[in-house]
Formats: structure tokens, sequence, C-alpha cells
């Protein structure tokens, strides 16, 4: 296994491996790495030829006061994560690179970017976007490899994808969670042991959430989030909800009519245990997950 800190011998190498038929998955990450990324880096493995671990806390997807600068990082740790999943080649740029001096060209899938996670972090999804096209740039993947777990970024890049035509396929990933249900993510490492366990709570007001979908009891969305809401307050008091939306998984619209409606439904939420924020979702279809 290779780190390449480089962007134009990264380039090089994709051109090389492209040109001689080798298929490339990439796996974009900020590093910290978990069970969860482990994943997608096993899924590139299973599908392709030469598997690339990019690794970039990547300043333009936060914002100011965000935690950038207290974000996880531990490239020996991680060294170790990818060699033992098989991985080919770490791309592990520098900001400086990235973004040079006078860098000035980002990307904006409109509307969609604005939505959910989009209201609360205004300009996330520019900085990232931005800089998976650049990644895909330097790295030239055959597939690219997403968690579900960060539910409207795939759709994000599913969207970039489609819209500007570009030559990747994009590969979504089932989120990988704890014992307890907790969605593994770099971020747990800021939670006390109290909250960690608190937090289980997000997957069991999902899966709760989904139940009162299908059961077609409830006309609206209003009722189930109002009974999610319910049981988190009972079940976890220190978790503090941030939002609750149940909409489709392409445009992210609200779902209005939820006994009319048919296809694929989403619930993701946003919550804080202490100053730490978590997302979580639930994805299914409804027109084929009915309840028994
Ligand atoms: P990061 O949070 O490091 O996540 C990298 C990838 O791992 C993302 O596709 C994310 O959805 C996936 N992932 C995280 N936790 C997961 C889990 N529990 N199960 C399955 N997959 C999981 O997401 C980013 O970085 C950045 O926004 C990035 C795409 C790298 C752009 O900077």
């Amino acid at each position: 296994m290779k780190v390449i800190r480089g962007i134009k011998p990264m380039q090089e190498i994709s051109a090389y491996l492209r040109r001689t038929g080798k298929k490339i998955g990439l796996v974009p990450t900020m590093g910290f790495l978990h069970e969860g990324h482990v994943s997608l880096m096993l899924a590139a493995k299973d599908e392709c030829d030469t598997v690339i671990v990019s690794i970039f806390v990547n300043p333009a997807q936060f914002l100011p006061k965000e935690d950038f600068k207290s974000y996880p990082r531990d490239l020996s740790r991680d060294y170790h994560v990818c060699k033992a999943a098989g991985v080919n080649y770490i791309f592990y740029p520098e900001a400086k690179d990235m973004y040079g001096e006078d860098y000035k060209t980002y990307v904006n899938v409109n509307e969609i970017s604005d939505r959910l996670e989009g209201k609360y972090r205004p300009g996330h999804f520019t900085g990232v976007a931005t800089v998976v096209l650049k990644l895909f740039n330097i790295t030239k993947p055959d597939f690219a490899y997403f968690g579900q777990k960060d539910a409207q970024q795939a759709v994000i890049i599913r969207k970039m994808i489609k819209d500007l035509n570009l030559d990747v396929n994009p590969r979504i990933c089932e989120t990988v969670r704890g014992e307890d249900g907790l969605a593994l993510s770099s971020r747990n490492s800021y939670l006390q042991e109290d909250q960690k366990r608190n937090a289980a709570v997000l997957n069991k007001m999902l899966k709760m959430g989904k139940g009162l979908v299908l059961s077609n009891e409830y006309g609206t969305a209003r009722e189930i989030k109002k009974k999610m809401t319910e049981y988190a307050e009972t079940n976890s008091p220190d978790c503090t909800l941030q939002y609750i939306a149940i909409t489709d998984n392409n445009n992210l619209r609200k779902i209005k009519n939820i006994p009319e409606y048919e296809g694929e439904v989403l619930i993701s939420l946003a919550a804080y245990f202490g100053k730490t924020r978590l997302i979580d979702n639930i994805l299914f279809n409804k027109k084929n997950e009915r309840l028994i």
C-alpha cells in the first residue's frame, strides 16, 4: 500500500491504471476510520482491481463555527486500517494543494443542498460536492463508494454525477451500526460513555418512525414526528432533537400525504448529545415493505 500526497502523482498513477484496464474504486473519507469506512473499502475491493482511499479533512465543508480544527485525526491508525482492508493507495493531500491561494471554483447541487442538513449547515454540501468532484478528477475512479449514513450527501453526489455526466458509478452502502444500533461515526469519539448509550435512541426512533409510516394509520408526517419526538423525550432526556424529516429519496421533498405515498421513504434526523451533533436515517420502500 502506498501513501500519495501530491495531486499530480496521484493523477498519473490513476491515468496509468485506467489506461491499463484496471477498474479503480475510490472511497472518499475524512479519516479517523471505523468499520463503516471499512465496509466501503471491502465493497470496493470486491468490485474493483485497485482501491484508493482518500483521507482529507475538507475545510470547505465546515462552517466557520464547526469542528474543523478539532475533527479527530490519526493517520498512523488509519494507515493500518487501510492496509488490513487490502487498500492499494491512500491519497492524503494537503489543503494548500487542494485549495490554492486563489481558489474560486465551487459546485452546487441546487435546492437539494438547501434542504434538511443544508438548512442548519448552509454551504456544507457545496464544500462536499466540490471536493468529491476534485477527488474524482484526481483519482479517476470507475466506482465511488459512499455510505447511506450520510443520506443527503449520497443523494447530492448521485445527482451531481448524473447532471454533470461524470463517468463514475456511485455505490451507496448500508449504514454500519454498533450492537446497540448507534450508527458508527468519527464524531462518536466526542461522546462520553453515557451520551453514547443515550444516542442509541436515534436508531430506535427511526425504526419506530418506519413502523408508523408503514402502518398507514397516520395521515401526516407531523403526527409521526410527534410520536418519535415523544419517544426520544421519554427514553433519552439528554437528546436534543434538531429536526426530523420524512421525505422522498431523490429530491428530499417532504411527503405530505403519508397513506397515499408509494415508493422510497427517507426518515432523517439530527440531534445533539451535549455539544456533539449526530445524524442518522432510515430508508425503506413503502410499496414493497408492508407491515404484516
Ligand atoms: P466521512 O464522514 O469520513 O465518511 C466517509 C464515507 O464513509 C461517507 O461516504 C460516509 O457516508 C461513510 N460512512 C460514515 N459512517 C458510516 C457508517 N456507519 N456506515 C457506512 N458508511 C459510513 O462523508 C465524508 O467523510 C465527507 O463528506 C467526504 C464524502 C469524504 C467529502 O469530504
